[in-house]
């Protein structure tokens, strides 16, 4: 819902539709700006224009949340020279920041047909406010709620910004991560978070791989064992390279 009516905004804010006859004369909001302290003054309306789109788009935020506006008020009402909103201050600041990364970039000698890169503001926010990774959000989680409340966490992510690349909601990278998690010693977190994968990506042979670590590193041999033989099912082509360790397994576990 929010990306297509922040879709929508864009279409219906975006070139003629942010200027109007006034008086009898087209009025554009982008022409003659008169408080910009980073971007050139004598920047062209349309490149203006572009620019603050790509600001909505990149950071999932609204012109109203940067610039003295509201929602309901015509946008040729708002004040957009005005400074009063904190977060166009951090903006200026991030534009600053930005230029300073392309000009460090585009300094570094690669020869002379090289074409470096550009970054902006997409590059690091993929459409969020705060450009944050799913395991740092994970992280926080287990600190304050344990394993439920990270997997919870990430259910409602999931739910929110599934298809869009906000987030890395891959298979592998939450592989990874809990196993990473059961290295560290949290057993319980590894093993929640394993489980909520398995449900979301059934037939994906990596994450039963590294549950089966996992329980193998938790002493859980007959889950281990389950495990893995739950990987054969997925992947049968790793028969050759299982079974040994399988076969072994079963042994420790029959000596206990
Ligand atoms: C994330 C914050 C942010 C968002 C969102 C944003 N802007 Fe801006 N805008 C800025 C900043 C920062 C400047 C000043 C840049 C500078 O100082 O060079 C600016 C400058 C402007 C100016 C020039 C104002 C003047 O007179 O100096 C206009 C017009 C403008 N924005 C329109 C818009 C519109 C329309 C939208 C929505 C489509 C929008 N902006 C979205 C941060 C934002
Ligand atoms: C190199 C990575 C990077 C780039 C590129 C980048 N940002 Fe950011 N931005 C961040 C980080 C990190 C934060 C969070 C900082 C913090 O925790 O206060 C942030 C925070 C922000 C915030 C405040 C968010 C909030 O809700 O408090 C705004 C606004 C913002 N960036 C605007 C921009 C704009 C506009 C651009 C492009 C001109 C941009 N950023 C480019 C890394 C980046």
């Amino acid at each position: 819902m929010r990306i297509i009516s922040m879709t929508l905004t864009v279409l219906l804010l975006s070139g003629m539709a942010m200027t109007t006859p006034s008086q009898g004369q087209q009025r554009n909001i982008f022409a003659d700006p008169q408080n910009l302290q980073v971007l050139p003054a004598d920047i062209s309306p349309g490149e203006l224009s572009s620019i603050m789109r790509g600001f909505t788009s990149s950071l999932g935020r609204r012109c109203a949340q940067c610039h003295m506006g509201e929602e309901d008020m015509s946008i040729f009402d708002y004040d957009f020279a005005s400074d009063e909103r904190p977060l166009k201050l951090v903006a200026r600041e991030m534009l600053k920041m930005v230029m300073s990364i392309n000009q460090t970039i585009s300094g570094i000698d690669r020869g002379p047909d090289y074409e470096a890169i550009t970054v902006t503001c997409i590059t690091c926010h993929r459409g969020t406010n705060k450009p944050v990774m799913i395991e740092s959000i994970m992280d926080d989680e287990i600190a304050t709620g344990g394993g439920d409340a990270a997997a919870a966490k990430y259910r409602e992510l999931r739910e929110a910004f599934f298809g869009g690349f906000a987030y890395d909601f891959s298979a592998v990278a939450m592989a990874r991560y809990a196993d990473n998690l059961s290295a560290a010693g949290n057993g319980e977190a590894a093993i929640k978070l394993h489980l909520m994968n398995v449900e979301f990506n059934p037939s994906v042979p990596r994450v039963y791989f590294s549950m089966g670590n996992t329980y193998e590193r938790e002493g859980m041999l007959a889950l281990a064992i389950a495990t893995y033989r739950k990987l054969l099912e997925v992947d049968p082509s790793l028969a050759l390279r299982l079974e040994p360790g399988i076969a072994e397994l079963e042994e420790q576990l029959a000596a206990q």
